[in-house]
């Protein structure tokens, strides 16, 4: 079968990878991929030049190379409805439709929807004018959290220490539009909640959910959780912290009522359903959904993964995900994914800056160097092209191994401005395994 990854990140580079592996993928195309996403396992991986909001150059690509499946990565054409525009052409897609998209596209529809379903998650009020919403921080007295409605690339989401902080995100957010026009016409304005992050992926299908092995990302830019919200500086997996315990918790009051309250809503939710929590004293709490992967979780995820990945996502697209319950197959030994950005990341950063050392970087055992933000230049070098660069993922018989295989990986990889936290699986160190 021949198959098309849309996407150009980490996670789009991991996903080709793992599909690569499958004995039934003949060739899978990447849209358009980075200078990573070309050879891979098999020599399978060939980059294709799609944009992916370009729905009918997608359309047009699948027919014209008979694809078999499309797996799109980011959230922006799934949000857009890249699967409606592919499925109306009955061309099999992994991901979920236009409106099922909502869940990560509008903060508003979710956490309406969770309120709904009694989901547990912070407390909120929706307001759709700036006074409405200073008037509303003014009232409270705990820390908040201001989310612009919209997709705004990861970065509408302005945590607060205070209410003077407060006042100035809902300035930047609705006033000066700094996210986008229109990302910001209502805002959501919650409770700040303390604890620990945990990604936790399920694939749904019909009435089927598969979580995934829960992964522990960094969302700050710098060591010990420091500085700027990003996308993602590194993650790990499994988490130590998810005990069965709490990840039966989540698939009860989580996963089990959205996919339920979605269906009620005539969305029905198909593809990767990504439940970024907060484990709280009172008991997990969901910070967001999104409607895809996560980048970098995906890249340690996969790493372990051991069943066939495209006999996995064809199920999904075909509604029989419930043949693989209890069937899934993990390489126990724990997987980490380091992220290697750009200077200036998550700000304004430079780009087309060599990189070298990347191919004794992946001739180490246990290592893949998943590339995000590259391209080659007209030397063919491989160069930056964007914030985060390099997703350099490791395994080892224990996290500390896999720590240390990643970083001796990163040693030998160079470019001006190459930065990344040192501490990524620290806190996996610090918790005990109960599992
Ligand atoms: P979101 O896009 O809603 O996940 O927000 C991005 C990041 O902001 C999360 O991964 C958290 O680090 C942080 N965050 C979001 N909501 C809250 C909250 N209610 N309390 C504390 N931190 C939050
Ligand atoms: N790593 C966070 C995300 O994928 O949204």
């Amino acid at each position: 079968m021949k198959l098309l990854v849309i996407g150009r990140g980490g996670r789009e580079h991991a996903l080709a990878w793992k599909l690569a592996c499958s004995s039934r993928a003949e060739k899978v195309f990447v849209g358009p991929g980075n200078a990573g996403t070309i050879g891979g396992p098999g020599g399978k991986i060939i980059p294709a030049k799609l944009d992916p909001l370009d729905f009918q150059a997608c359309v047009a690509f699948c027919k014209a190379e008979s694809i078999g499946l499309v797996v799109v990565g980011p959230e922006d054409p799934l949000a857009a409805g890249i699967v409606d525009a592919l499925e109306s052409e009955k061309i099999r897609v992994f991901g979920p439709s236009k409106a099922a998209a909502q869940l990560e596209a509008s903060k508003v529809f979710s956490k309406s929807l969770m309120r709904e379903a009694l989901v547990p998650t912070a407390d909120f009020q929706v307001c759709d004018h700036p006074q409405i919403a200073r008037t509303y921080i003014d009232s409270q007295i705990e820390p908040l959290v201001i989310k612009a409605d919209g997709l705004a690339a990861g970065k509408g989401v302005i945590v607060c220490d205070n209410a003077e902080q407060a006042r100035r995100a809902v300035d930047r957010i609705m006033v000066r539009e700094e996210f986008g026009k229109g990302v910001g016409r209502q805002v959501v304005i919650e409770r700040r909640l303390q604890g620990q992050e945990l990604s936790v992926l399920a694939l749904v299908s019909g009435r089927c959910v598969m979580r995934l092995e829960a992964a522990q990302d960094h969302k700050a830019a710098f060591d010990g959780d420091k500085g700027p919200n990003t996308g993602g500086m590194g993650a790990y997996s499994p988490a130590p912290i998810a005990t069965p315990e709490i990840l039966e918790k989540i698939d009860e009051e989580v996963f089990i009522p959205t996919i339920h309250a979605m269906k009620r809503r005539k969305s029905p939710y198909k593809g990767c359903l990504y439940a970024g929590m907060m484990l709280c004293p009172q008991g997990p709490k969901v910070l967001e959904f999104n409607c895809r992967l996560g980048d970098p979780e995906t890249q340690p995820v996969l790493m372990r993964l051991k069943t066939d990945l495209l006999d996995l996502l064809e199920a999904v697209v075909d509604e029989r995900l419930e043949e693989f319950a209890d069937k899934v197959a993990w390489d126990p030994r724990p997987a980490i994914c380091v992220v290697l950005a750009a200077q200036g990341y998550p700000g304004s950063y430079q780009k087309g800056t060599p990189i070298h050392g990347l191919e004794a970087a992946s001739k180490l055992p246990d290592v893949q160097v998943f590339h995000a933000g590259t391209a080659r230049n007209a030397r063919d070098e491989v160069v930056t092209d964007g914030g985060r660069v390099l997703g350099v993922t490791a395994m080892g018989d224990t996290i500390e191994l896999a720590r240390k295989n990643a970083y001796e990986a990163i040693k030998l990889i160079k470019f001006t401005g190459m930065q990344f936290r040192a501490d990524i699986g620290s806190k996996a160190l610090a918790t005990p395994r109960s599992n």
